[in-house]
């Protein structure tokens, strides 16, 4: 179903980008389900009160959450690092003692959480994705498999009690009914507790032209702007702002119920280069369009003059970003041999609309591509280390961001 409207104001969306026909970014297949697959039509917009930068229409939830999610957080050794770093920043926290009970928002496989649970911390990980849930639950973790809302928010405070701390990390953008989360998670909340999460940020994304944190799960991108329009509608203010380096250019956000907390410098300072960047402005969002049309462009002209050279070239992780640039572009199997992968279920089945082979990483290591277009280029500085001896010997690199260019 299309929406025109934002989901935070109500006011009409202005358009910004136009991506076309596209299937589910984590909906790996296979070929006897190709007829049957789902695509929609993936536009994003704009709210000028809000800030908040939106998908217009999203596929059913369900339809991408689901006993099958392919998505287990734990395939990257640093966002395990980056994970544990985190917790242990919190334990260190005046706000956080041993008798602490947190809420984990979107809690995959565990990752986050198990550095809770591990120290006997009272904790909560809410997560609809059936099989990525039971790998948490059966490290030890206390994990409801449902989706949030507020409703659900009572029968936890009913069984559980109000929380200290309320973490997400690269969920809270999933998630259409935005406002009753928010509002969910004030009432979970005690009167000094905090909410800390992270997501991919809108100013990382407009600078460096990666357009492909843009896929139906992602129905935000937020700023420092749209995430206190958000939570300001339910009592709440943003009190710290930290910039992450993870995917590619993430924001953490604090925030605390409105006039119980200082606020952190960071705030105003964020609010500024906001402003003086254009995150907050309907013009610099055309612009990106325009920077969007242009890398669609020059990564087909890249691919296409090493294709006529016969080179052998494959795809490095098949990521849901992949699946919005191999649709947008209209890349297939013609130009891209196969995609290479460590996830299991992902592997030997075919990437979302494209239909490209995924195939395991001894088939990367046998096959010695000539080009390898690195879709996780998030995880660039672990792929690197991981695959010296390709760099080394055999093969080179393709980047499509901020500008197609082999490295
Ligand atoms: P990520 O960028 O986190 O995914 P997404 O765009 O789906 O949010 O990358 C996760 C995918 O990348 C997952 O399919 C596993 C794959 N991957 C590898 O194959 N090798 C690696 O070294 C890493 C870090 C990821």
């Amino acid at each position: 179903m299309k929406n025109n409207l934002c989901r935070i104001s109500g006011n009409k969306l202005i358009k910004i980008n136009n991506f076309g026909k596209q299937p589910l970014g984590n909906g790996f297949l296979y070929e006897k389900d190709f007829a049957d697959e789902y695509f929609f039509e993936m536009e994003t917009g704009f709210c000028n009160e809000s800030k908040m930068f939106q998908l217009l229409s999203q596929p059913d939830p369900n339809k991408m959450f689901h006993e099958n999610y392919a998505f287990y957080s734990s395939t990257s050794n640093k966002m395990k690092d980056h994970f544990k770093k985190w917790s242990e920043e919190i334990f260190l926290s005046d706000n956080f003692n041993k008798n602490s009970f947190v809420i984990e928002l979107g809690s995959n496989d565990g990752i986050f959480i198990n550095n809770f649970s591990e120290k006997k911390i009272k904790h909560l990980g809410i997560e609809p994705s059936k099989n990525v849930a039971d790998v948490a639950i059966k490290n030890g973790n206390n994990i409801i498999t449902e989706f949030f809302s507020s409703r659900l928010a009572d029968s936890i405070i009913k069984k559980h009690g109000k929380a200290d701390y309320f973490f997400s990390a690269n969920v809270m953008c999933h998630i259409p009914n935005i406002l009753d989360i928010a509002a969910g998670i004030e009432k979970c909340l005690n009167t000094k507790g905090i909410l800390s999460f992270e997501d991919p940020y809108l100013g990382d994304v407009i600078k460096k032209i990666t357009y492909d944190q843009i896929y139906d799960e992602h129905v935000f991108l937020f700023s420092a702007h749209s995430v206190e329009n958000l939570f300001n509608k339910v009592g709440m203010e943003l009190i710290k702002l930290e910039p992450q380096k993870t995917h590619g250019g993430s924001m953490r956000y604090t925030l605390g119920k409105k006039n119980e907390h200082k606020k952190d410098d960071s705030v105003h300072y964020y609010f500024e280069e906001e402003k003086n960047n254009g995150v907050d402005n309907l013009d610099r969002m055309l612009e990106f369009n325009k920077d969007v049309l242009k890398s669609k462009y020059e990564l087909n002209k890249l691919l296409k003059r090493l294709k006529s050279e016969k080179k052998k070239i494959v795809g490095y992780a098949a990521t849901s970003k992949s699946t919005t640039i191999l649709n947008f572009c209209d890349i297939g199997p013609e130009i891209i041999d196969f995609i290479c992968d460590t996830t299991p279920i992902k592997i030997n089945k075919f990437s979302p609309g494209k239909h490209i082979p995924i195939k395991d990483m001894d088939e990367f290591s046998r096959y010695k591509p000539d080009y390898a277009l690195l879709f996780a280029w998030n995880h660039a500085e672990e792929i690197f280390e991981k695959e010296k001896d390709y760099s080394n010997k055999y093969g080179n690199w393709i980047l499509f961001a901020p500008e197609a260019r082999i490295l």
